[in-house]
């Protein structure tokens, strides 16, 4: 069933059997958020799904008129998974025009993506919290392809005492190993070949790792230098950090991110693995 107004939302939400699990997308849904899903639905006896694409969270420049939708499509897949409630609310009714409250996040939003892309994380934060405050949700649903965005969300949960538990879905690659992402549909053929060196960059570091690499600083330099080889691609950053605080480190300490975002392109494309 499709909910598009809050009010409806939340009426509805009360007669849902408990636990309920929910998944927050921006749509354009592929194989990545269908694991989240489907983790859902295994987990929970009603799933909800929104469909949201969230203006808060795209920086001035950023693409979020011409972010890829597609609700027909994704409302049919979303059946195919027995998904209880598809919320797709407007962006008049999720921010209407005396709308003036933030979740400020702090620390861990600040470096990284959140360096990249200023704001972000506070967009994210509160169309999230605003999420949970009309669903209600038992269980959330989160990837561990925005590592970044899985700790902003725990920080804010754990701060503000919200009653959920963030449940975190590994990543869905494509078969040659190109971590899934709406935003794969902006790469033409040549630049979907070289999106491949962001993969290749994080299987490098895990290789020269488990081989005994602990020196943080050489294992981005050896991932640079790789990515450096590929024509169509630019750095944006390389990150080895402490998996909890995103501290970077000297000396690789287990559990850490080796996260990178690098723009294919104009296509700015982000992946991670967690070494140890
Ligand atoms: P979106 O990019 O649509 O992603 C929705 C969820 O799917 C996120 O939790 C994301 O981490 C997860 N996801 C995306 N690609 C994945 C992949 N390849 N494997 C596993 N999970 C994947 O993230 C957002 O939307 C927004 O920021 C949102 C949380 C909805 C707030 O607006």
């Amino acid at each position: 069933m499709v909910v598009e107004t809050i009010a409806d939302m939340k009426r509805l939400r009360l007669k849902l059997t408990e636990p309920v699990g929910f998944v927050p997308t921006m749509g354009y849904l592929h194989e990545g958020h269908l694991a989240l899903v489907r983790q859902a639905r295994a987990e929970n006896p009603s799933v909800v799904v929104s469909i949201f694409v969230n203006p808060t969270q795209f920086g001035q420049e950023e693409d979020f008129t011409k972010y890829p939708r597609d609700p027909q499509r994704d409302l049919a897949l979303l059946q195919k998974e027995r998904v209880d409630i598809v919320f797709m609310p407007s962006v008049d009714k999720m921010y209407p025009p005396k709308f003036k409250n933030w979740v400020e996040v702090g620390k861990v939003a600040e470096r990284l993506e959140g360096a990249s892309r200023p704001g972000h994380f506070r967009g994210v934060a509160t169309v999230v919290a605003r999420l949970f405050d009309i669903i209600q949700p038992d269980r959330a649903y989160f990837g561990q392809k925005d590592a970044q965005q899985l700790l902003v969300i725990k920080k804010m949960v754990v701060d503000l005492n919200l009653s959920v538990e963030i449940v975190a879905v590994p990543t869905v690659r494509e078969p040659d190993g190109l971590a899934m992402s709406s935003r794969n549909t902006y790469l033409n053929p040549e630049e979907r070949k070289a999106a491949l060196v962001l993969y290749q960059a994080l299987s490098l570091a895990q290789k020269l790792w488990s081989q005994g690499e602990k020196d943080a600083e050489r294992l981005r330099q050896e991932m640079t230098d790789l990515i450096q080889k590929q024509p169509l691609a630019e750095i944006d950053y390389i990150s080895i950090a402490d998996a909890e605080t995103l501290d970077e480190l000297d000396t690789v300490r287990p559990p850490a991110l080796v996260s990178l975002a690098v723009k294919i392109g104009k296509t700015r494309l982000i992946d991670n693995v967690v070494v140890g």
